[in-house]
């Protein structure tokens, strides 16, 4: 994207996009976040959305569409079997991706069952670079088990490598001499890495990756979910591949890989899914698990109308102007508030800005859900609302005991197109408030705990009546309608 340059301005990004139908948004005043916080069990996915002022959940199919992608949804052909829509999604996949079978899904977590079903047996083993919550809770549900090989430096918050996502090439062949090739189901390389702060990986890792699985005779899976950030900081930091097109980045990528996934929610802006293979025999052992799971072969659960704006999405996240406003209004957000001395994890990466709440609130300890309790904190300072992603998002050990998370963080996510520059610079207040006032914010306990993805549907208490005096304090500060 050619940053706008300005004359008397410090620079800003500036969205490409213009805005045609707009959504009302309404504030609630502090007292009542308080009761709808405490009615939603302290878990910010059981909030109502008309709550919410800053919806900041994800970024999971509530990206804007542009007017194109809704000029798709009117002429889509409506059919059980053989829909000219699902023909014209195909062959675009097959233009961007190289990739000739395609397996429609109705979300990413499906394509993530149909994989896991077919590949993954008790004792098998899925290499990832990182594991994504419901990638991980399909392997293990078969009885598999996820080693996640992620560079070290990955792991830490401020930093300033430039593909933190990357796998670890000498776990990655220690991994397969230990487990044996024959025991790695596949290996799946996340794109734009979620859960550690949508951070991305190199070409040359992908590359150096697959070549090893390869070696080994392993399958190797790219999760595309997030493909179209990670694309965005290859074109900008990768000095190799500054003047490659996206679209020839994306295919150089591809070509290391034996199948491709995605959610359609993030990647092609609408919401759906599918699976790329480019073995024939390989896309016929997993085709009848499609209509079992999903629907029929041409749908796979997803509406004709969605399956033609997806296809538009598609072409539009191979264009560095779409796809640079989601990390540039990040950066903002993380640069501004890193230089207040919040911590946030950086560099900066896709998806959303991510607060490190290990240091943020560093007196809550880990067994009281840290990242949980700043979530909420968000919400009741600011009708924010964020997503937990720290141990609250893990399951527990085989044995009842806390498995904690290596990172402790709140994702503020940027849905794509959706947010203006003065609601990101409003969120930066509030957080920045909510910094100085940290001392207050104490921990949370499950009142109702879930055996699986708990993170979802668990409730949860304060365990002192802390949210009660963070509310005064900030009424004090803001007035009573604030
Ligand atoms: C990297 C990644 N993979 C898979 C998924 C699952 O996709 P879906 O939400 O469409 O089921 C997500 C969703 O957030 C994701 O971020």
């Amino acid at each position: 994207m050619p940053a706008i340059k300005f004359y008397d301005h410090e620079p800003i990004p500036v969205e490409m996009h213009k805005v045609k139908i707009v959504q009302q948004l309404h504030l609630l005043p502090a007292d009542q976040r308080l009761v709808k916080m405490k009615e939603a069990g302290f878990n910010t996915f059981q909030l109502h959305n008309g709550d919410i002022f800053m919806d900041m959940l994800t970024d999971s199919g509530v990206n804007a569409m542009s007017d194109h992608m809704l000029a798709g949804m009117m002429t889509p052909d409506d059919a059980y079997a053989g829909s000219e829509s699902f023909f014209r999604m195909r062959d675009k996949l097959e233009e961007i991706f190289g990739m000739k079978y395609c397996l429609p899904a109705h979300q990413g977590r499906a394509c993530e069952n149909i994989l896991a079903t077919r590949f993954v047996k008790p004792g098998s083993c899925v290499i990832m670079n990182y594991h994504f919550t419901t990638a991980k809770a399909h392997i293990t549900r078969l009885g598999g088990h996820v080693e996640e090989l992620v560079k070290d430096e990955g792991l830490v918050s401020q930093s300033d490598l430039p593909f933190k996502g990357d796998i670890d090439l000498d776990k990655l062949e220690a991994c397969i001499e230990k487990e044996g090739a024959d025991n790695v189901a596949f290996m799946r390389l996340e794109a734009g890495t979620n859960l550690i702060g949508g951070q991305p990986v190199s070409v040359q890792s992908f590359k150096d990756a697959c070549a090893i699985a390869r070696k080994h005779g392993i399958l190797s899976v790219l999760d595309a979910s997030l493909l179209q950030d990670n694309l965005y900081f290859i074109k900008i930091r990768d000095e190799e591949r500054k003047d490659m097109s996206v679209r020839e980045i994306t295919r150089e990528i591809a070509d290391q890989f034996d199948m491709i996934y995605f959610s359609a929610r993030k990647f092609g802006f609408a919401r759906g899914g599918a699976i790329l293979v480019r073995d024939e025999d390989l896309f016929h052992s997993m085709e009848d698990l499609v209509p079992m799971f999903e629907g029929f072969l041409t749908y796979g659960g997803m509406s004709v109308r969605e399956i033609e704006a997806m296809t538009v999405g598609f072409d539009e996240s191979m264009d560095m102007d779409v796809i640079s406003h989601g990390p540039q209004f990040i950066k903002y957000c993380v640069d501004k508030l890193a230089d207040y001395g919040v911590p946030m994890i950086t560099p900066a990466g896709g998806l959303g800005a991510h607060v490190d709440a290990s240091t943020f609130v560093s007196h809550i300890p880990q067994q009281e859900y840290p990242a949980g309790a700043l979530v909420c904190a968000f919400y009741l300072c600011g009708g924010i609302r964020g997503m937990e992603r720290g141990t609250l998002s893990e399951e527990r050990n085989a044995d009842g005991s806390e498995r904690f998370a290596s990172m402790e963080l709140v994702r503020l996510a940027l849905p794509r197109r959706v947010f203006t520059l003065s609601q990101v610079e409003y969120v930066i207040d509030r957080v920045k408030w909510v910094y100085d006032h940290r001392d207050m914010i104490g921990g949370l306990r499950f009142v109702h705990e879930p055996a699986t993805l708990r993170f979802f549907t668990g409730k949860l208490e304060a365990t002192s009546d802390w949210p009660e005096k963070l509310v005064a304090a900030y009424k004090a500060d803001f007035g009573e309608d604030q």
